[in-house]
């Protein structure tokens, strides 16, 4: 056995040294090492040496183990370093890296997202409607009548079915009230389409973010209290706001809201970015004959609504002059809102 362990040493290190890749160095390790390894079975041998020999041979045992181990794992290393460097063969590590550029939110999402947040944290839910409405969803539950000019073929995409491209968010309105119990406390943001003109300030595919509460005792106060804290939140408490009666056929009293726009170097003017009002009862009419419950009966319930441009939102925010910019996915111009 004396003689034994040596011999295992050598031819071991012999192994090692010409191990030419990871794995053969591998099996040098199990066929010495390993469980039914040869340096393995001599230590399990040991219980047979004289006692007397016992102290000599255990440590020629251990000093073979030790130097093998050594060898071996100077040897991965060695043959570690050979695959990274094999890796590496014809990379210039002295290049300078490539720029990688994240991207950024569009602004438009940013504006969105904020005025969700505000309005989430005053208790409003989201909602959701179709975009592809028909008549009754964006007009004549909506009180208005069939001569409005906003259902003027003229104004808005008719498909052949008789269906719509809406208008406006506001048939979310119905949507909600179709289902649900008041109070109701609900935002809707999402596209809105129109026949327009394109210019500066019009897109025929523009965004909205539409907004409704119905309760039993919901007062114009509210809702200006509602909207003058949004507008502040979003643009800071100093700026102006103010409201406009105006007319839409599904508010009474109704207003526009118009927030005064200082951009530096220009004459500060009054921009309108919301229309709002007391639901009119005739919408909640509509719905309570549609309803078998009374959930929506005008004489129990009152509430006030209010749409707004969220393209408008984003261009004051930011002092964008064009509307355009804001669908032309110009990199030049998007990346000014990282
Ligand atoms: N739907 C209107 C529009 O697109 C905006 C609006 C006005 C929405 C008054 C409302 C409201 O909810 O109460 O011009």
């Amino acid at each position: 056995m004396k003689e034994q362990i040596p011999a295992i040493q050598t031819e071991a290190l012999a192994r090692i040294a010409t191990a030419a890749d990871e794995r053969s160095l591998d099996d040098v390790r199990v066929a010495v090492l390993g469980k039914k390894g040869t340096l393995t079975l001599v230590a399990a041998g040991m219980k047979d040496v004289p006692k007397e020999d016992k102290a000599e041979v255990g440590q020629l045992l251990n000093a073979a183990r030790t130097t093998i181990t050594a060898a071996f794992e100077e040897k991965l290393r060695a043959l570690q370093e050979l695959t990274d460097r094999a890796a590496l063969a014809g990379i210039d590590v002295t290049l300078p890296a490539r720029i990688v550029s994240a991207g950024v939110l569009h602004p438009l999402t940013q504006i969105r997202d904020e005025a969700i947040g505000i309005l989430r944290r005053m208790g409003f839910a989201l909602a959701d409607g179709p975009e592809i409405e028909d008549e009754f969803h964006c007009f004549d539950a909506l009180n208005t009548p069939a001569d409005h000019p906003a259902r003027n073929e003229k104004d808005t995409f008719y498909f052949d079915s008789g269906k719509l491209l809406r208008t406006h968010t506001s048939s979310v309105q119905i949507r909600t009230m179709e289902t649900a119990t008041p109070p109701v406390r609900i935002i809707a943001p999402g596209s809105a389409y129109r026949r327009d003109e394109i210019d500066a300030t019009h897109l025929s595919v523009f965004n909205q973010l539409e907004g409704l509460y119905v309760a039993g005792d919901v007062s114009l106060p509210d809702l200006k209290g509602t909207l003058e804290y949004f507008l502040h939140e979003l643009f800071g408490p100093q700026t102006e706001v103010r409201f406009r009666p105006h007319f839409f056929p599904f508010t009474e009293p109704s207003f526009e809201i118009d927030v005064k726009l200082t951009v530096k170097g220009q004459a500060p003017r009054w921009i309108e970015v919301a229309g709002c009002g007391m639901v009119d009862p005739a919408v909640f009419e509509s719905i309570h004959n549609n309803r078998k419950d009374n959930a929506f009966n005008p004489e129990q319930v009152t509430g006030f609504a209010f749409g707004m441009g969220l393209d408008r939102l984003a261009m004051i925010r930011w002092g964008i002059k064009d509307i355009r910019l804001l669908i032309e996915n110009d990199v030049r111009f998007l990346k000014q809102f990282a």
